[in-house]
């Protein structure tokens, strides 16, 4: 939800920002009609179905189905979480993101974060200058050394030395705040001291700068050989990789991303000027986190040991990434020699023959189909049957596009079913896929002749928020009917009468996070068939809308009004108001 950011600083934001402009700048738009359009940045097509709407500040993809306003378009398109995206949005019209007022403990919170950061910033700092001053460093220097990682790439990873003590940090920084960053631990007895010591630090940032936490080696083979910040408010480890902001400060948009598994092959990548390598922090890599490096690359290798831990990763990577693979983007899987890792290899063979190593890694389609036929006999029906129900449900997680096409085409062959057999077998299990996902999401197109009245009028009024107007001399009346709808509507009625918005991207923000969001969502994209410019016009449509569908609450009222009166069971009350309805 809005949070910290105060409503009216949306809706002002929607009020002075034009969807088209917006869009625009990230997309080429094409002016056709009322509309502009462009080719659908959500999925793969050849002719454009992205529609933007001026009048409504609403975008749609009738290919898709996806639609919203421009705080919705930026957080899908670039990835951005709400506020990232209202931000962008203030700088797009060179305003400063104003803050809550009088909310004092939303006020604190967010101070707090930024005493957080803050924080860690100066802790590696003080990591850093203990590594080059005390005296204790000296082996730490050695270390890094010995492993050959120059000052040059010590200094833009801000590498640092955590000295041996229990105390440290307490000497310098305040306790609670290095206790909520997870620089100290507790003892049982309630003591605490510091997490990090006689250790080599790796500082964790976040794709702006900001320091989330450390990494931290030990400098000879005692076990742990790493430890980890712990998570914290501001450090979740499966959204964040090590060396990305290291990466795009050599480039913002490199050629290839390399997603490796350790600190130290990241660095060791950049001691050899390959300054394009992220590490995961121990965790999987989340569908989240591959769109987020997608933004910077369309291309990423997955690089693993060739051991069986690796190959399983591996493959568990590639499952993960077959919902990101729109056309234009591209995985490729890099298996290493059993036992090396990246920083072992490049050392050994040197620089060209890891990027040879690089050039030659399998494309996914490859490593894909030689992972689901191991182990199965494609002479026999049994191997081929088993191969096409195993890769249909991968197959299924591709986004529509030629990359899909072709992935399906190549099964076919495989399968040796004949194509008609196959498109069918396959269609069937997708259509129900589709439907499970859309009846999910509730995004299931219905076509403008399924539109009831209610939803119809409902719609109208939504895509035309000023046609409120209409309405002040009706609602009174509301309580004496109901029909399906009308809580929607009456809610709709509350919020546009409370918040003045001055168009359908404004009214549907009031939405977000609601119980009614996704019907909402819903209505905006019906094509009401109506392209009408005379207001006039449109409020007559709207009002005969109204009107009838109180005529047909009422006449469902009135009905069983009249079959109470016919078996006489009807009382005094409802008896007033059969007369007064039929007068
Ligand atoms: P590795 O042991 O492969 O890391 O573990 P590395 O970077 O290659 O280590 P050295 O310095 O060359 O020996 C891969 C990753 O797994 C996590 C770390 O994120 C590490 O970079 N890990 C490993 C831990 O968190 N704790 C450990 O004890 C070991
Ligand atoms: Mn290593």
């Amino acid at each position: 939800m809005a949070g910290l950011i105060p409503r009216h600083f949306i809706d002002d934001l929607l009020v002075r920002i034009d969807i088209v402009e917006l869009i625009d700048s990230h997309l080429p738009l094409k002016k056709t009609g009322s509309n502009y359009s462009a080719l659908c940045p959500f999925h793969n097509e050849k002719s454009p179905s992205f529609t933007v709407n001026r009048k409504k500040q609403f975008f749609y993809c009738f290919g898709c189905g996806v639609g919203g306003n421009v705080i919705s378009f930026l957080m899908d398109y670039s990835n951005l979480e709400f506020i990232e995206a209202i931000e962008e949005l203030a700088a797009f019209i060179g305003i400063d993101v104003s803050r809550e007022q009088g909310n004092y403990a939303a006020l604190e919170k967010h101070d707090n974060l930024k005493v957080l950061y803050f924080l860690l910033e100066k802790v590696a700092k003080f990591y850093a200058v203990q590594l080059k001053t005390n005296a204790e460093a000296q082996k730490a220097v050695d270390y890094l050394k010995l492993r050959g990682v120059s000052g040059i790439v010590a200094r833009d990873f801000m590498l640092g030395y955590a000295v041996d003590g229990w105390n440290e940090l307490s000497q310098h920084f305040e306790n609670t705040l290095l206790f909520d960053v997870g620089l100290l631990t507790k003892k049982d007895s309630g003591q605490s001291y510091d997490r990090f010591r006689g250790r080599l630090m790796f500082p964790i940032r976040d794709k702006r700068g900001r320091i989330l936490g450390f990494g931290a080696r030990v400098l000879d083979d005692s076990l742990p050989k790493y430890l980890n910040s712990p998570e914290t408010v501001i450090f979740s480890k499966s959204n964040e990789v090590y060396g990305l902001y290291e990466l795009l400060q050599q480039n913002s948009k490199p050629e290839r991303i390399l997603i490796v598994e350790g600190y130290m092959d990241v660095i060791a990548l950049a001691q050899f000027g390959i300054h394009y390598a992220v590490a995961t922090l121990g965790t999987a890599t989340s569908k989240k986190l591959l769109d987020v490096l997608f933004r910077y690359s369309s291309e990423l290798v997955f690089c693993f040991d060739g051991d069986k831990a690796g190959i399983k990763a591996a493959w568990r990577a590639v499952e993960m990434a077959m919902p990101s693979l729109k056309d234009g983007r591209q995985i490729k899987v890099m298996l290493l020699p059993q036992g090396e890792d990246p920083d072992s290899l490049i050392r050994q063979e040197g620089l060209d023959s890891f990027l040879k190593r690089i050039l030659l890694s399998q494309v996914l389609s490859e490593y894909f189909f030689e992972h689901v036929t191991n182990e199965l006999d494609l002479a026999t029906m049994e191997g081929r049957s088993k191969l096409v129900s195993t890769a249909q449900t991968h197959l299924q997680q591709l986004p529509e596009g030629v990359f899909k096409h072709m992935m399906q085409s190549k099964l076919q062959g495989l399968s040796e079913l004949p194509e008609r057999e196959l498109t069918k077998f396959l269609e069937v299990s997708e259509n129900t896929a589709t439907l499970k996902r859309e009846t999910r999401r509730g995004t299931l197109k219905k076509s403008a002749n399924k539109l009831t009245l209610t939803r119809f009028t409902i719609a109208l009024l939504l895509q035309n928020p000023h046609l409120v107007d209409t309405l002040v001399n009706k609602i009174p009346y509301w309580d004496e009917f109901y029909f399906r709808g009308l809580d929607v509507l009456k809610n709709m009625v509350r919020i546009i009468t409370d918040h003045k918005p001055v168009n359908m991207g404004a009214l549907i923000e009031c939405y977000r996070g609601s119980n009614e969001e996704k019907i909402i969502n819903t209505l905006a994209t019906y094509e009401l068939g109506l392209d009408i410019t005379s207001k006039e016009m449109l409020e007559q449509i709207f009002v005969d809308g109204m009107n009838n569908l109180i005529k047909q609450a009422k006449d469902i009222v009135l009905s069983d009004l009249l079959y109470k009166e016919s078996c006489h069971s009807i009382s005094i009350v409802e008896k007033q108001r059969l007369m007064d309805m039929l007068k």
